[in-house]
């Protein structure tokens, strides 16, 4: 007897291990659903909204939530796709994301995510804030403008390198990122090579004097859409 769960998504019949986010089920399936804050191998955080499904008919955000037998779930609709467009736009102008000078650009999936939904400009006011870096790290450099406050660094430092270098602080607009020693990243226990550096989604955590040893043109989105990976493996199958 089969313990696997089987429900629909977008009208297409998926399975999924008992257990098993909708998200992680959609994923195993060849269905990508865009999120941001998830990040394979971290515990789910629930917490930027791009993941949001309807599932029989209500919003919820696909990483957390787990599959069920039966569920209805809709994902590549106008709705969800618009509600996404503007969780990006959004997060575009609460920061400086100056895309053209990042050295994250074409490998960051905050840009990757508004290509692959069709954002030329954001629809709100810019807001230019004021956002603290820090450079005391001799390997890796903080830009808090580029921050979105995903907790990927966070969890990734405390569940992946078994350190609690990140940590947040602070509420609503003024809630950031804080590092666990008061002269800076410099007096943490973080190196280079933390999966924390690597977990960051965009620019903020960067490892420093390895900005451009691929290429601009050569990078992770510049050739396919974020998520076209996931998709393309089940179609190989
Ligand atoms: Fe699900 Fe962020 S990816 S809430």
């Amino acid at each position: 007897m089969s313990d696997r769960i089987s429900l629909t998504i977008d009208g297409r019949q998926i399975e999924a291990e008992p257990g098993q986010t909708i998200l992680e089920a959609a994923e195993e399936a060849g269905v990508y659903i865009p999120r941001l804050c998830w990040m394979k191998g971290l515990s789910a955080f629930g917490s930027c909204r791009v993941c949001t499904v309807r599932v029989n008919g209500r919003p919820q955000s696909a990483c957390t939530q787990p599959a069920a037998p039966g569920m209805v779930v809709e994902n590549d609709t106008q709705e969800l796709r618009e509600l996404r467009r503007s969780l990006i736009d959004m997060l575009f102008i609460e920061g400086n994301h100056f895309c053209m000078f990042c050295e994250k650009s074409g490998d960051c999936e905050l840009q990757a995510l508004a290509y692959r939904l069709g954002i030329t400009a954001p629809q709100y006011p810019f807001m230019f804030p004021q956002r603290e870096l820090d450079a005391t790290h001799p390997e890796i450099f903080v830009d808090r403008n580029r921050c979105i406050l995903c907790g990927r660094c966070v969890r990734a430092s405390q569940e992946l390198d078994g350190k609690h270098v990140f940590g947040f602080v602070g509420r609503g607009a003024g809630k950031k990122v804080a590092v666990n020693a008061e002269s800076g990243l410099g007096g943490t226990d973080a190196a280079g090579d933390d999966e924390a550096v690597a977990a960051c989604p965009t620019g903020s955590l960067l490892k420093k004097r390895v900005g451009f040893a691929v290429p601009v043109g050569q990078r992770r989105f510049d050739h396919q859409p974020i998520g076209s990976e996931i998709e393309q493996a089940q179609s190989e199958e």
